[in-house]
């Protein structure tokens, strides 16, 4: 009757019991007072077929961890309390004989090749306090009698092809502290119901076809750490009752339909450490409030509909801030780059003026995206060490600096028509090669003139133009010359600037 496999496993069962027996203690066995097995920890026998069903004989065994071994089949081990029979080769359906492990506290079949659906039967196990069938090829739907399992702590049935509904019922699992069910074919709304299983605090529903709204009831959730219901078909609005979840650290809300404002009151979540809301459809401001977060590292908003300017300060201690794809406009607060961010993507938005001059000498900005915006004006002197950059399609003129084309390539500053330099597709800067000698000449003159017209006194001005104001001062020679005091920035750009070479020419002439 029994299959050659079958005999082979019957025969090692009883070698391990031998073996259990005779040296147990010293291999993670523990045996009651009265020398029956009442535990196998480490498993050091490869079994392969299924599990006899005369293991069943066996009452006394509590704890089975078979997990890591090519196990197909199942028993039947009444007072079992532990059945961990993860990462093996466990093939088809769930039987409905599990059922009778009434004593079973933990099952984890995670990680084997179970197919078929969950049997309702498994709401027969009113003490389990872990059910973990992650990474199998459960169909079907979620059982409604799963809600029998007030008992549970732990459900985890993420990675299955699980259909359909979140059943009600399981808002009676008031221990409930982790719900995962990510990557799953749900396709319900999200029940109101799972507003009442207050002690949860991790609920990974991400990678599912949930549809409809995040219920307000979400709010009653206090003990939540971790939310993540990125990557479904949610929308409206994000409820303002979640920005109560004051023990909140991560929130995922990615890849969704969400629409309106992020709420201001975000600023409330304290403990928030990551906060992914990109590829929604969120409008509004980026909220002002985002700074109240001093825990906050990393920040996506990105490829949403968000406009106005960029508050000058968000987070605390930004570690990646990605914002791209959205409407803001406004300038580069240069507060921006005064925190220690490793990333910081503007990119594809409407961001206009000159990107700030000033950093703060601490900041710490290695991968910067500006690309795709309105940015005017020169390159800044970048004083620490960047390993990404891209500054492509803006309006930004005059020469990008020797230090930056020596590292990165012309795709960081395409679309860019007035920039020049040692790169290709960008023609070379204007020389002006000057020894030494000359600026001697130069500086010494201007030195005296600076004494000359007083530190540039207003009674020596003769006029101000869009460049500068021009002042008249007479040199130890006897010559009367024009001086011309540029600003600031004009003055760093001085080779390319040919309406200045002009307009010096014109003003000597006259
Ligand atoms: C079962 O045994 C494996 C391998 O020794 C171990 O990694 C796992 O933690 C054990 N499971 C439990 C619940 O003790
Ligand atoms: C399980 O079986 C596969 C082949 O069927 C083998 O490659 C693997 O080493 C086995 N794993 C263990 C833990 O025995
Ligand atoms: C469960 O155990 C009872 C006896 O306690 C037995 O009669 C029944 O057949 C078992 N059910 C299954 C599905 O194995
Ligand atoms: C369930 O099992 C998987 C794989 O064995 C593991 O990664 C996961 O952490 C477990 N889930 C819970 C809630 O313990
Ligand atoms: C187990 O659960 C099923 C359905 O949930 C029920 O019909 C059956 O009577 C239960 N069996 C036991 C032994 O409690
Ligand atoms: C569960 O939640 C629903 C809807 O939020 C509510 O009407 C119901 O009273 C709650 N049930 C329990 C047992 O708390
Ligand atoms: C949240 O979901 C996203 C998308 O499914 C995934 O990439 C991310 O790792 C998840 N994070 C957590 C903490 O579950
Ligand atoms: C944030 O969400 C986007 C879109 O779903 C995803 O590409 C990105 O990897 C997420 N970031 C993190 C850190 O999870
Ligand atoms: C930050 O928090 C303080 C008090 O906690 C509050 O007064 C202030 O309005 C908040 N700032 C913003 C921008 O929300
Ligand atoms: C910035 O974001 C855009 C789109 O959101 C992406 O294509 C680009 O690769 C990102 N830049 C960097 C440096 O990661
Ligand atoms: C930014 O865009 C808004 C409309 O979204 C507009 O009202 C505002 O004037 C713009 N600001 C600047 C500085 O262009
Ligand atoms: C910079 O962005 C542009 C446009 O988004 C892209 O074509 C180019 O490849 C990017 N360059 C680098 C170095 O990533």
């Amino acid at each position: 009757m029994a299959s050659p496999v079958h005999f082979t496993t019957l025969v090692l069962f009883y070698v391990l019991i031998a073996v259990v027996v005779a040296i147990g203690p010293t291999l993670g066995i523990s045996c009651n007072e009265a020398g029956s097995v009442t535990r196998i920890d480490r498993p050091w026998l490869k079994l392969t077929g299924s599990i006899p069903p005369q293991i069943g004989a066996f009452s006394s065994i509590k704890y089975l961890n078979l997990s890591l071994n090519n196990l197909t089949g199942w028993g039947n081990l009444k007072s079992l309390k532990l059945l961990d029979l993860s990462h093996n080769q466990i093939t088809g359906p769930i039987p409905s004989t599990l059922c009778n492990l009434t004593n079973l506290k933990q099952l984890d079949l995670s990680g084997n090749q179970i197919i078929g659906p969950i049997p309702s039967t498994l709401g027969n196990l009113t003490n389990l306090e872990l059910l973990n069938l992650s990474r199998n090829q459960i169909t079907g739907p979620i059982p409604s009698a799963l809600g029998k399992l007030t008992n549970l702590k732990e459900l985890d049935l993420s990675f299955n092809q699980i259909t359909r509904a979140i059943p009600p019922t399981l808002g009676g699992l008031n221990n409930l502290e982790f719900l995962h069910f990510t990557s799953n074919k749900i396709s319900s709304f999200i029940p109101l119901e799972l507003g009442n299983m207050t002690s949860l605090v991790e609920l990974l529903l991400n990678e599912n076809k949930l549809k409809g709204s995040i219920p307000h009831e979400i709010g009653n959730l206090k003990n939540l750490v971790a939310l993540n219901l990125s990557n479904n078909n949610l929308n409206h609005r994000i409820p303002q009752s979640l920005t109560t979840l004051s023990k909140l650290s991560y929130l995922y809300l990615d890849s969704n339909f969400l629409q309106g404002p992020i709420p201001s009151e975000i600023g409330n979540l304290k403990n928030l450490f990551e906060l992914n809301l990109s590829k929604n459809k969120l409008n509004g401001l980026v909220p002002s409030s985002l700074a109240n977060l001093s825990r906050l590292s990393y920040l996506f908003l990105d490829s949403n509909l968000l406009k106005g300017p960029l508050p000058s300060q968000i987070g605390g201690c930004l570690q990646i801030l990605s914002l791209s794809n959205n409407h803001i406009n406004g300038s580069i607060p240069s507060e921006i780059f005064s925190y220690g961010r490793h990333t910081l993507n503007l990119s594809h938005n409407f961001i206009e003026g000159e990107i700030p001059h000033q950093f703060d000498s601490d900041n710490n900005i290695n991968i910067l995206d500006l690309s795709h915006n309105n940015l005017i004006g020169m390159i800044p002197d970048f004083s620490w060490r960047l390993e990404e950059l891209n500054l492509s399609y803006n309006s930004l003129e005059g020469p990008i600096p020797e230090y930056l084309s020596s590292q990165f390539s012309s795709d960081s500053f395409w679309g860019n028509k007035y920039l020049c330099g040692n790169l290709p597709d960008f023609s070379p800067c204007p020389s002006t090669p000057i020894n030494k000698l000359k600026i001697v000449e130069i500086i010494l003159p201007v030195l005296y003139i600076i004494e000359a017209t007083n530190d540039f006194d207003i009674r020596y001005c003769i006029g101000i133009g869009g460049y500068g104001s021009v002042y008249r001062a007479q040199l130890p020679s006897g010559k009367i010359a024009s001086l011309k005091k540029l600003h600031r920035r004009e003055s760093e750009f001085l080779a390319l600037n040919k309406s200045f070479k002009n307009e010096a020419k014109m003003l000597s002439e006259i």
